[in-house]
């Protein structure tokens, strides 16, 4: 068991587990995308670590950028503006894996997708470790998924609970009292 600030949480997901399964969804990626090349789009911070994990098992030519969706408030009437900040590479025509610690209700996914303008690549997808799909309400279900977990607050392995826990090696699961 961890305590993160007011929060007891209790090991979800071993690191030997974890690193199995990502290591089968590289060997998934190598086979699909076979003889072609692979720009990786990482989302921060929480996919840092998935990402460094996955991309050691990925054997096809490829690159990676680490981007980061950031608010702030427009205009009045326009309100909250969302861009898409450390993107270092033209993705033009380009086979685009977006890469997520976790999808929830799917939202930020939409959003990045519109935000890399997706009209102008060769083809966009998602791969996520972890995905709950009891919650999503988004367009684009991911298309790679590491662990389908039910409905429960998850932290470690680069996700966290009020920027805590990134750190563990394992998942863990907020503990019900
Ligand atoms: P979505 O837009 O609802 O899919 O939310 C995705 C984002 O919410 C993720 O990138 C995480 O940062 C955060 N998130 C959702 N569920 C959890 C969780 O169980 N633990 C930690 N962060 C989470
Ligand atoms: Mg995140």
């Amino acid at each position: 068991m961890i305590q993160l600030n007011d929060k007891s949480f209790d090991v979800f997901i071993q690191e030997k587990e974890i690193l199995k399964e990502i290591s089968d969804l590289a060997n998934r990626i190598n086979t699909d995308y076979k003889g072609q090349e692979v720009t990786f789009i990482a989302i921060l911070n929480g996919a840092f670590m998935f990402a460094a994990d996955l991309l050691k098992s990925i054997t096809i030519p490829c690159e990676i950028s680490f981007v980061k969706v950031s608010s702030y408030h427009g205009t009045v009437s326009t309100g909250r503006v969302d861009e898409l900040i450390g993107l270092n590479t033209d993705l033009e025509n380009k086979h685009v894996i977006i890469l997520e610690d976790i999808v929830d209700t799917g939202i930020t996914i939409d959003k990045i997708i519109t935000l890399l303008g997706s009209e102008s690549l060769k083809s966009v997808k998602v791969c996520t470790l972890l995905y709950k799909p009891a919650s999503f309400l988004g367009k684009k279900a991911p298309d790679y998924v590491g662990f389908s977990i039910p409905n429960a607050f998850v932290v470690g392995y680069g996700l966290d609970y009020d920027e805590k826990g990134r750190n563990f090696r394992e998942i863990y699961q907020l503990k019900e009292d």
